[in-house]
């Protein structure tokens, strides 16, 4: 049987969740948006590139939940974006409300579903969605790790001439500015970075990682980022439906790794086919623990 990826959201995440999907063959699509016309557009639109680009998938744009049935996958990308000036905390109220009821509507018709989070304030909606569905913690992701850890390298790769390939990183923490990219774990190719780059210049990218939303929204000003955060989405949802178990930062429930309880946080997972097969707990030192718990303190930013 064919797989089946449901994208919530058929704005600029998600029509570009459901175009990487489809370009990647992992599943058969279907695109929902609550605003009549504009998932039946984008669809049809996604639907007829297939030919051209190669891709063999089917792509459906609705407005109800009916054709979602079944989902393997949910990618939750609906809501508002930040404008200019605005934090993914601001965002809070008017996106709880939609990810709430997109949650019980995929509960409803997708009872088994992987649901992976890319609406924001990510780690708050999460824990809406994870409450909401009274799914198993192993179903509910959020997405930012793999974004912000995407960022990072591009900067390090940009900073030293080198393929980003090489550029091993982790960023955990929350998807705010107050995120721990690990640069004591940070390499090229093997090589730890603070024999590459100066304390200042390390420092200086980290920054820029933080605020690498809000970089772009400052330059879009009409909405915020939506490629990588759609290649990050669709790198988890490629994990688990082939079952790579490949190891992602992802906003993971915590029950008391790395200290902390009851939280969706940012932390190394295991992504196979049952969701998340592991959470690991890596030993940091007092330093990143601290800068951790700072990051939780604010993991709504
Ligand atoms: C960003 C949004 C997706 O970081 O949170 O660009």
């Amino acid at each position: 049987m064919r797989k089946k990826v449901t994208v919530v959201g058929a704005g600029n995440v998600g029509a570009n969740c459901a175009l990487r999907v489809a370009e990647k063959e992992l599943a058969d699509v279907v695109l929902v948006d609550v605003v009549e016309g504009v998932p039946q557009g984008k669809g049809l639109d996604l639907a007829q590139s297939g030919p051209v680009q190669g891709y063999d998938v089917t792509i459906a744009g609705c407005n109800d939940y009916a054709p979602t049935k079944d989902s393997d996958i949910v990618i939750i990308t609906a809501g508002l974006a930040r404008k200019p000036g605005m934090s993914r905390d601001d965002l809070l109220f008017a996106n709880y409300d939609v990810v709430r009821s997109a949650t019980e509507q995929i509960v409803a018709h997708s009872p088994n579903a992987i649901l992976i989070l890319v609406t924001n304030p990510l780690d708050a909606m999460c824990w809406t969605s994870w409450t909401v569905s009274k799914f198993p913690k192993q179903r509910v992701i959020g997405m930012a790790g793999v974004l912000d850890t995407a960022r990072y390298r591009t900067f390090i790769g940009e900073a030293l001439g080198v393929s980003v390939q090489n550029v091993q990183a982790m960023v955990l923490g929350g998807h705010g500015d107050t995120m721990v990219p690990l640069v004591r774990l940070t390499s090229v190719s093997g090589i730890p970075l603070t024999e590459l780059l100066s304390a200042e210049q390390i420092e200086a990218i980290v920054q820029r990682t933080r605020t690498g939303g809000a970089e772009i929204v400052k330059h879009l000003k009409t909405g915020s980022a939506y490629y990588a955060p759609s290649a990050a989405a669709v790198e988890m949802a490629e994990s688990i439906l082939k079952d790579q178990k490949k190891v992602l930062p992802c906003a993971a429930y915590l029950e008391g790794e790395y200290g902390i309880h009851n939280l969706f946080v940012g932390v190394p997972c295991k992504l196979g086919a049952a969701g998340i097969e592991k959470i690991y707990e890596i030993k940091l030192t007092a330093d990143e623990q601290t800068e951790l718990n700072k990051s939780v303190k604010q993991r709504v930013g």
